[in-house]
């Protein structure tokens, strides 16, 4: 009891963080880029990756060890949808952090380089579509945890 409630803590605090982190990024995309905002986009972009990396650690802990045992989530079709939902919102993030990482370089190679409005547009709209299917995941996992899906 004490492990499940551990694990969901860390589980949510990852989670919440990483919906932070995504509400900076389109935040800092939607007002003027200038050289300092570049920069933190790849810095904010990191921890995104790193609390990414945490969720998945923390979720998988708790289809391991949380109360309900592995076989309920294995066997649970809404656990997959999350898992497919997550797996689109990684596949999204794709292309935001590649075009962080090149706006870095860019920069690092011109001091003068700013990011062009079309490239900085796209990469919001890409951000945004992630938000839409990200929002959906806590529903799924309100659903998987009252027992829906089996
Ligand atoms: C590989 C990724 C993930 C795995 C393996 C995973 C796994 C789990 C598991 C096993 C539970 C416990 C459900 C229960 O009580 O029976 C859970 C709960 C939860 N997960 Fe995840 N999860 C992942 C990603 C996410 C993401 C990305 C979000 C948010 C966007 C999220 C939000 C939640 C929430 C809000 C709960 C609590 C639901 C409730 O108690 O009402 N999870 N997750």
């Amino acid at each position: 009891m004490l492990t499940d409630w551990i694990l969901a803590c860390l589980h949510h605090l990852a989670v919440f963080s990483l919906a932070g982190v995504i509400a900076a990024e389109v935040a800092l995309l939607s007002v003027r880029i200038e050289a300092g905002g570049v920069r933190r986009l790849a810095a904010v972009d990191a921890w995104y990756g790193a609390l990414a990396g945490l969720v998945i650690v923390f979720g998988v802990m708790r289809v391991i060890w949380g109360a309900k045992g592995y076989e309920y989530y294995l066997a649970n079709h809404i656990f997959w949808t999350k898992m497919l939902l997550f797996l689109i919102v990684g596949l999204l993030s794709i292309r935001p952090t590649l075009t962080f990482l090149a706006w870095k370089r860019r920069l690092n190679a011109d001091p003068a380089f700013l990011p062009p409005k079309g490239e900085a547009d796209r990469v919001r709209t890409y951000l945004l579509i992630e938000v839409a299917v990200f929002l959906c995941i806590p529903i799924a996992a309100a659903a998987l945890a009252r027992g829906y899906g089996l």
